[in-house]
């Protein structure tokens, strides 16, 4: 079936579904969830995200050129779609849903404590990319649960059970074949 080319990424799933967080000028903390997400170069390592102009996400990042990738777990699946509601700028998501905060290594964006892995990440450039903007984040710190990680160094998708967008409020889980 032919898809609206508009519409191509609907087959372009499930995707690795990170939140984000930032702080705005004023230190005040934002989370939001991004499925439009990858791995862009591991030397230097370097992340890209596709970020839509209208997000307080994008508006603190331009600002304060840090954020932190978290990569939420099924667990967490109802706070992290709350996250994508649209909040007021300076509410936090993470209070509005219960998430806890952790505080990060080398950024000012805190982590968030229930996910599995956390990218802290410096603004290296953004791009204009259509209705979104390309933003790339150089990867400073980079941390996931021991637990989780495999003798071969790969991550054990199954335990994890890291968060796949579908579309809208739909998900998926791997499972290993
Ligand atoms: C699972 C999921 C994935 C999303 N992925 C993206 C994305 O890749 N890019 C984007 O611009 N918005 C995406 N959104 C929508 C943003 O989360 C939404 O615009 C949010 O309100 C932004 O929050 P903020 O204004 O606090 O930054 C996604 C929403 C959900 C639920």
């Amino acid at each position: 079936m032919k898809l609206e080319p508009s519409k191509f990424y609907k087959a372009f799933a499930p995707r690795v579904t990170v939140l984000v967080t930032t702080i705005d000028v004023k230190g005040r903390v934002n989370a939001a969830p991004f499925s439009f997400a990858m791995p862009l170069s591991m030397n230097p390592p370097l992340v890209a995200l596709g970020i839509n102009y209208a997000s307080n996400t994008l508006e603190n990042i331009s600002e304060t050129r840090e954020f932190v990738v978290n990569i939420p777990s099924n667990e967490i699946i109802d706070q992290v779609f709350k996250c994508s509601k649209t909040f007021p700028k300076g509410v936090s998501e993470l209070e509005k849903t219960g998430l806890s905060k952790l505080k990060s290594s080398k950024v000012r964006p805190p982590r968030v404590a229930e996910c599995v892995a956390w990218f802290e990440c410096k603004l290296e450039w953004m791009h204009e990319a259509g209705d979104h903007m390309l933003v790339t984040g150089s990867v400073v710190e980079a941390e996931v649960k021991k637990e989780l990680l495999k003798k071969n160094g790969n991550l054990d998708a199954e335990k994890a059970r890291v968060l796949m967008h579908v579309g809208g409020n739909e998900f998926a889980v791997p499972f290993m074949i």
